[in-house]
């Protein structure tokens, strides 16, 4: 699968089989992850991948009730190590260098047939007490990952020429 195809086929799934993912699949949607770039290729970021029922089930909680999470066999949280390193553009590099890898690891899971679905809706300082992250780490992002008990259809997005201009905004 190229990658467009996988940007095409990558959904945000909502409802999972509890088929494990293998090791090796794993191991290779996490590569993903650590390859993505980052400011100054700092690679101030954890990736931390939860397999334990019950740590899952606590990570679904603090994701404000979105219990279906629990469901996938995996939960992978994406953490900036630090949130001090501010770039010249204004934005946090922690931020930034973790969403990027975040959303190589959706495209890399979607190549893989898993499905995945990016989180926001957490309580960050619930997931950290979880995951025994240390004081200054951020919680960027989760999601779960594991083979789909549903196929959505896309998503509807606006039109290319609503969002994308050549020379001028
Ligand atoms: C930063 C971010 C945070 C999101 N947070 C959640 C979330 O907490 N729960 C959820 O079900 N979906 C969440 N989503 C998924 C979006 O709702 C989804 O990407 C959007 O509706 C488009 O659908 P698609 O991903 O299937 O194309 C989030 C997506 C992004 C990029």
């Amino acid at each position: 699968m190229d990658v467009l195809d996988a940007i095409r086929a990558r959904r945000s799934v909502r409802a999972y089989r509890d088929t494990p993912v293998p090791d090796e699949v794993l191991a290779r949607v996490l590569e993903a992850a650590r390859l993505a770039p980052s400011a100054r290729n700092r690679q101030e970021w954890r990736f931390i991948a939860v397999r334990d029922e019950a740590t899952r089930r606590a990570l679904a909680e603090a994701a404000k009730g979105q219990t279906w999470v629990a469901e996938a066999p995996v939960c992978l949280a994406f953490c900036a190590t630090e949130d001090q390193y501010v770039m010249s553009c204004g934005q946090k590099a922690g931020t930034v260098d973790v969403s990027a890898a975040l959303a190589y690891v959706t495209l890399a899971a979607a190549a893989e047939g898993l499905g995945t679905c990016w989180l926001g809706a957490f309580y960050e300082d619930r997931v950290k007490a979880i995951l025994g992250a240390p004081a200054g780490a951020r919680v960027v992002g989760m999601t779960p990952l594991g083979y789909p008990a549903e196929n959505p259809p896309p998503r509807p997005r606006k039109p290319a020429g609503d969002v994308i201009s050549f020379e001028r905004w």
